[in-house]
């Protein structure tokens, strides 16, 4: 794999933690890098227009340079700048969810950088309901490249804590909101075509978008096609213990491990998490991993889950984290 040829060096810096949208907005208009919530994760951002700045977020995270951000906005105004054109569709979603966890892909407008969408003629496009996230935005004065602010393949980043974890001394500042509401990455969704496709399922689920617009589809995979999403083709999500998927309770722990699902299990676990609902198991998951890393858990079974809802988001994320 190709990692970041971006020319930048990246210099030990002191990351400033801040709580005031206003100071970290000062960080991006120094053409600096900064860390915000938003309510799927935290995500690390940039000028969208500034590729010094944009150079900055690929070395920070070591992000292969293949894989394209998506651009944050704090009002729909602000789309306009980024795009060439708003489709019939990505219209339709954007009246029915925006502020929301969705990514709408759309035909790029040329001043974009073309290193802030890894080449790509089309950009995805987000305006988070977040509300430090949209008082962070305003305040920048500019959209902003975001990819989730944690160093390449590891669990995206659900707390502040995460993010100083993975990027203290690597980005400028991190402005410190609450843990993410929904801890699961956005629904990221092709609109360039007459069929909207769902690149990667989140909180806005299949069901959910074809209340809008029924002939919305799952996008799979096809062999020898060129992926649609490159960032499909990457590891992720993953924690350094091995994850092993269980529907049910009938097997033997051997070495040091952790249980995370709905039920409650026979077996006496190193580490446990039994979550109240889909949508609390969503939200806790990549803390749950991070957690187990630092515990040294070797193993962590993961329950699984019905795919309705923001069930087959939560099951797309256990099958990556679970491939070896
Ligand atoms: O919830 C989220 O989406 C978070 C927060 C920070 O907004 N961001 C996030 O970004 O998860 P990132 O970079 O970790 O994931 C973006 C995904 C990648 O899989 C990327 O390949 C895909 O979206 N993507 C971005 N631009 C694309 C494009 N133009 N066409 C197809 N896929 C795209
Ligand atoms: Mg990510």
């Amino acid at each position: 794999m190709r990692l970041c040829v971006t020319g930048v060096k990246l210099t030990k810096m002191k990351t400033v933690l801040t709580e005031s949208p206003i100071e970290a907005a000062e960080y991006i208009k120094r053409g600096g890098i900064v860390a915000f919530p938003t309510e799927t994760v935290y995500g690390l951002g940039a000028n969208v227009f500034d590729e010094n700045a944009i150079a900055k977020i690929f070395e920070a995270k070591q992000r292969p340079n293949d894989n394209p951000l998506i651009a944050h906005v704090g009002s729909v105004a602000q789309i306009n700048l980024l795009v060439k054109e708003i489709t019939p569709n990505a219209q339709k979603f954007i009246e029915a969810f925006f502020p929301a966890p969705l990514t709408l892909v759309l035909p790029k407008a040329e001043n974009v950088p073309l290193i802030a969408t890894a080449n790509l003629d089309t950009i995805g496009v987000r305006m988070p309901r977040n509300s430090l996230a949209q008082k962070f935005l305003k305040s920048c004065e500019t959209p902003l490249v975001a990819p989730s602010a944690n160093l390449s393949g590891k669990p995206s980043p659900t707390d502040w804590r995460a993010v100083y974890e993975d990027l203290n001394t690597r980005i400028d500042c991190i402005l410190q909101g609450a843990a993410t509401e929904i801890g699961l990455e956005s629904t990221v969704v092709d609109c360039t075509s007459q069929t909207p496709l769902i690149l990667r399922s989140g909180a806005i689920s299949l069901e959910d978008l074809r209340r809008i617009i029924p002939e919305t589809e799952l996008y799979q995979i096809v062999k020898d096609e060129a992926v649609k999403s490159p960032g499909l083709r990457h590891r992720h999500y993953s924690p350094r213990a091995r994850v092993v998927l269980i529907s049910d309770f009938r097997f033997q722990i051997s070495d040091s491990s952790a249980f995370i699902g709905l039920s409650k299990p026979e077996q006496k676990f190193n580490l446990m998490k039994i979550c109240r609902s889909v949508e609390e198991y969503a939200r806790e998951v990549f803390a749950v991993f991070r957690e187990c890393d630092r515990a040294g858990i070797e193993t962590i079974y993961c329950e699984t889950v019905e795919e309705t809802g923001i069930g087959a988001a939560l099951m797309d994320r256990l099958r990556r984290a679970s491939e070896i």
